[in-house]
């Protein structure tokens, strides 16, 4: 085992990047980056791991569903009592992770972390499948539960009770928003000589704007 796990590696060949092709907005490029994705079919293109701490610094991370880029703010769902909620409330700051295999790209960006406004979570929690919706209010997620009947029971009981009427957005669920200070482009290069360059948030004159530089592999 120890053996088969240690020979397992790629080289990757498959693309480069430059500084000069990164343009002067990463939110534009990560777009560009993303509709590559999609256009190669990336299983789960929108997943990303979430990485959070608690205010003394224990980190954890999982995976979600990027929802939307909102002013340049990295946008998804979840509720606000699970252990990321509370891991957020205490340390407002998060780092999301992308990687993209068939393309040999990772992306990482770290930021501060704001709740979307109550609207905006009512929007999308109305668009998603009535059976999503349920869900919602069924899960106390990451609280300790006794079986996976006491589950299905809530759900079942929920679904009967809201019948065909529009099912309120549980008030402990809803959309967090990402705003990047730092955003990495990795791209796998042969050797292990791979490319990365990164943005980072600069002050000039009061302005906010983007620094771009290589970092080394
Ligand atoms: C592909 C994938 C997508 C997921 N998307 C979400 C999501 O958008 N929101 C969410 O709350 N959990 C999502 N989950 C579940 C989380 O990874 C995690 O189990 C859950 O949010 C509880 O995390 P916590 O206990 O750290 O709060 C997803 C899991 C996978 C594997």
């Amino acid at each position: 085992m120890k053996s088969d796990l240690s020979s397992i590696r790629t080289n990757y060949t498959k693309s480069s990047l430059d500084v000069s092709d990164t343009g002067d907005d990463p939110i534009v490029f990560f777009q560009k980056w993303f509709q590559e994705a999609v256009l190669s079919e990336v299983l789960e293109v929108n997943a990303m791991t979430l990485a959070t701490a608690t205010k003394d610094g224990k980190p954890n991370a999982r995976t979600v569903l990027l929802k939307g880029i909102t002013d340049g703010a990295f946008v998804f769902f979840t509720n606000y009592e699970s252990k990321k909620g509370k891991e957020l409330d205490e340390n407002p700051k998060a780092c999301l992770v992308f990687f993209w295999p068939e393309l040999e790209r990772q992306v990482r960006i770290e930021g501060g972390v704001t709740k979307i406004p109550r609207r905006e979570s009512e929007e999308y929690f109305h668009s998603r499948p009535i059976e999503s919706q349920v869900g919602a209010h069924s899960s106390p997620q990451s609280s300790e539960i006794p079986d996976r009947s006491y589950l299905e029971e809530r759900f079942r009981k929920l679904r009967t009770e809201f019948k065909d009427a529009e099912i309120d957005v549980p008030p402990y669920w809803g959309g967090y928003a990402v705003k990047p200070e730092r955003i990495e482009f990795w791209q796998g290069r042969a050797s292990r000589l791979h490319d990365r360059i990164v943005f980072e948030i600069k002050e000039n004159s009061g302005a906010a704007v983007w620094r771009k530089f290589r970092v080394a592999p």
